[in-house]
């Protein structure tokens, strides 16, 4: 009996030091197997209280039941101090840091021109266009000659335009987009409805409303009956669709070689006629130029600033913050189309 006793004391202690021992839940989970479980050394005792005699049998079972409810006991508080551990664990590692810096990697963004540009596309696109681009190294004779403007004109001096040299390959900078619309007339049949953005060249300085490099957009009909009132009904809904549904449009008589007659064309907006760019019936001299037939043809076109238009519709001030190109200025218009 003695002996029996000494043998359970053994056991219990090897098992409770097995517990103690175990780092953590998987270490206990072998503990578990070897030491509390249907085949350990104290279950075993237990199964052979059988063959023990009678007389002893009685507080045998109560040493090694006791032994037993001390081990399982011992486990399950084991059990809860290495569940504590591993949660506390993962929550620490798991743990997501506010405060760690973020990816500073910027996506690009698309110039606020650009993003104009592309827009003011889609719209003449939604009405049949087709968008034509043209070099911006262009021939004078482009430029000037075939939209009438005479050698003698002022847009012609070294003043406006710049000059490729030696000034005897005949070729400019273009001063305004209005070169595509011979290069798309001479190009193709009437009907032609075109619009035609592009960086434009005169020699100004920069300044708060000038630049020398900046864009144009073009917009040039050829078609049967064209009239003046399809280019005012063509110009009202463009400003609507730039600036809001409310805006109108008036045009003012005004002079183009390439029109006539030709028109400045203005819009209304935050309570002001704001001037925003040139317009009129294609001359049919130039019409002529490019070999449309002006017994069945006319056309109108017109033109107007890129810059400009930008600036009266976000209220940008400075046109510096346009082409210096810093970045927090592109920023503020997102990374798509407005
Ligand atoms: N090309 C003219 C300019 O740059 C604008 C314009 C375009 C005028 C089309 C009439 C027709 O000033």
């Amino acid at each position: 009996m003695s002996s029996m006793n000494t043998d359970i004391e053994a056991i219990k202690s090897a098992a409770l030091q097995a517990i103690a021992a175990a780092k953590n839940l998987d270490e206990l989970k072998e503990v578990k197997v070897s030491h509390v479980g249907d085949r350990s050394p104290i279950a075993r005792a237990n199964q052979g209280l059988g063959q023990i005699p009678a007389e002893e049998r009685a507080a045998m079972g109560k040493v090694i039941g006791t032994a037993r409810a001390d081990i399982n006991q011992s486990f399950v508080d084991r059990e809860k101090v290495l569940t504590a551990d591993r949660d506390s664990k993962v929550l620490i590692e798991e743990r997501v840091d506010v405060t760690l810096p973020v990816n500073r990697n910027m996506k690009g963004a698309l110039h606020p021109l650009t993003i104009l540009s592309n827009e003011i596309s889609d719209l003449f696109i939604g009405m049949g266009y087709t968008v034509q681009e043209g070099p911006e190294m262009e021939s004078s004779w482009l430029n000037f000659d075939a939209l009438n403007i005479p050698a003698d004109h002022p847009a012609r001096t070294m003043q406006d335009t710049f000059f490729i040299e030696p000034v005897s390959s005949g070729l400019v900078m273009r001063t305004h987009t209005s070169p595509v619309q011979i290069r798309t007339m001479l190009e193709n049949e009437p009907p032609i409805y075109v619009i035609c953005p592009g960086r434009t060249y005169r020699a100004d300085e920069l300044d708060a409303t000038h630049t020398p490099v900046f864009n144009q957009v073009e917009g040039l009909v050829i078609d049967k009956g064209i009239t003046m009132a399809h280019l005012k009904g063509t110009l009202d809904h463009f400003a609507a669709k730039i600036f809001g549904a409310e805006v109108t449009t008036r045009i003012r008589p005004s002079f183009f070689p390439f029109t006539e007659p030709s028109a400045e064309v203005d819009f209304f907006y935050n309570g002001r006629w704001v001037e925003w760019g040139g317009c009129g019936m294609v001359n049919p001299k130039v019409l002529q130029a490019c070999g449309i037939d002006t017994d069945v043809y006319s056309g109108f076109a017109f033109g107007m600033g890129l810059e400009r238009t930008l600036m009266v519709r976000h209220g940008i001030t400075d046109m510096h913050d346009i082409v210096e190109g810093d970045v927090r200025f592109s920023r503020q218009f997102g990374t798509g189309a407005r």
